[in-house]
């Protein structure tokens, strides 16, 4: 966060008339855009699903109890802790309004008289940055920080303080959230159990796709996939794969001098040399100066799956509920000393 807006800070001198590339943000890069060249580009491997975390907090010690023995304050300080943590933590405004369909309706409206000439009528950026799909910005900041940002503006910049009331902020706020909602937000209908046991039977995804532990290396990690993308996105990727390619699986074939052809997808490719993993799953180093031949492709290594409209269905609904956060908190209370163990 900082990074970016010291970043933004000598972006911004005031006078700024800057235009924000459209496609900032989610879009990927194509590195596979080169074809042919040795030495073409560098190309970072993917550390997506790992955004910054929100500023930290430092909890208050709670307490100071002076003149009371050791084991005293020690023990207090054990019983009071967690609730200091938690006042800290109920201190953080959230969106009244959250993800209610009126106030997004509302905020919608809003939205499309007074920010789309400089944020574009879907969010897509403009004049302002991006704020739909916003892998950074708007993406990471707290509800409160949004709401700031509407309220008082960004000195310094073009976007003007709004002195609205309150709660129709709150519908922008909803609205925007609205616009970077990834799949586990949404309800996609569907057969879990079938797109399931498609990915990891008869649809030969888990071949290349790993979920939680289970599958190949040579596609992305799924595992968290619900969280990562929109439905848009996942429903893309099946059924162009081509689309958009995720950084760090770009499909690279090379020949070496001594003839032998290799083909995956390109981890590490430097001037000097390039990592590749195979489709067998093994890691292939190579010097450029031995290879003869290297082809990047702009296609995706994924073949376009075949799929009837149900499996699509189910394929969906299964991935969509893909997550690495904890599955909520059971419903039914253990009573400690109680739990059956197996
Ligand atoms: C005149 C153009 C303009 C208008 C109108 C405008 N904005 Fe902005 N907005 C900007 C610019 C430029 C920035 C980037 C400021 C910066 O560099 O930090 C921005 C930043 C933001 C951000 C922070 C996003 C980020 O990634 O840093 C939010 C949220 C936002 N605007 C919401 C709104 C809303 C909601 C409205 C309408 C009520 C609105 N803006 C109207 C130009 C505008
Ligand atoms: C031969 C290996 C292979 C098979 C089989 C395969 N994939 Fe892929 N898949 C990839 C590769 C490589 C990528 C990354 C390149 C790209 O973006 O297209 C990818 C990308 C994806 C993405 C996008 C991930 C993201 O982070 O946005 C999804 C979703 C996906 N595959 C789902 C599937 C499903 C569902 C199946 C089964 C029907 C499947 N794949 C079969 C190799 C494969």
């Amino acid at each position: 966060m900082l990074l970016r807006e010291v970043f933004q800070a000598a972006l911004c001198d005031g006078t700024s008339n800057k235009t924000y590339a459209p496609f900032e943000g989610r879009q990927r890069s194509r590195p596979g855009a080169r074809a042919g060249r040795l030495g073409a580009s560098t190309q970072a491997v993917s550390i997506l699903g790992h955004p910054p975390r929100p500023e930290g907090r430092c909890p208050r010690p709670g307490m100071i109890l002076r003149g009371m023995i050791l084991a005293a304050s020690i023990f207090l300080s054990l019983q009071l802790w967690p609730l200091a943590q938690e006042k800290e933590e109920s201190k953080e405004v959230k969106n009244p309004l959250g993800k209610d369909k009126a106030a997004i309706a509302a905020g919608r409206e809003i939205y499309g008289s007074t920010c789309a000439a400089c944020h574009g009528t879907t969010g897509q950026g403009g004049r302002g940055p991006r704020l739909a799909d916003a892998v950074r910005g708007v993406r990471d900041m707290s509800d409160k920080k949004v709401f700031d940002v509407i309220k008082e503006g960004v000195k310094g910049t073009q976007m003007p303080p709004f002195s609205l009331p309150d709660t129709q902020i709150w519908q922008m706020v909803s609205f925007i959230r609205s616009l970077n909602a990834t799949a586990i937000d949404e309800d996609i209908p569907g057969n879990v159990a079938a797109g399931e046991a498609l990915f990891f039977g008869s649809g030969k995804c888990s071949e290349c796709h790993m979920i939680h532990g289970h599958g190949g290396l040579i596609g992305p990690d799924l595992s968290n996939l619900g969280v990562e993308r929109s439905a848009k996105k996942i429903e893309e990727a099946l059924k162009d794969p081509s689309a958009t390619i995720v950084p760090g699986f770009a499909w690279v074939s090379v020949v070496t001098r001594d003839g032998r052809s290799i083909s995956g997808v390109a981890k590490n490719n430097s001037h000097h040399s390039i990592q590749i993993l195979d489709l067998k799953g093994n890691f292939n180093f190579f010097l450029k100066r031995d290879l003869k031949e290297v082809v990047h492709y702009k296609k995706s290594l994924m073949p376009q799956p075949s799929l009837s409209d149900r499996e699509l269905q189910d394929l969906l609904a299964f991935l969509s509920r893909q997550s690495m956060a904890p599955p909520p908190e059971p419903a039914k209370k253990i009573e400690h000393g109680k739990e059956n163990t197996p």
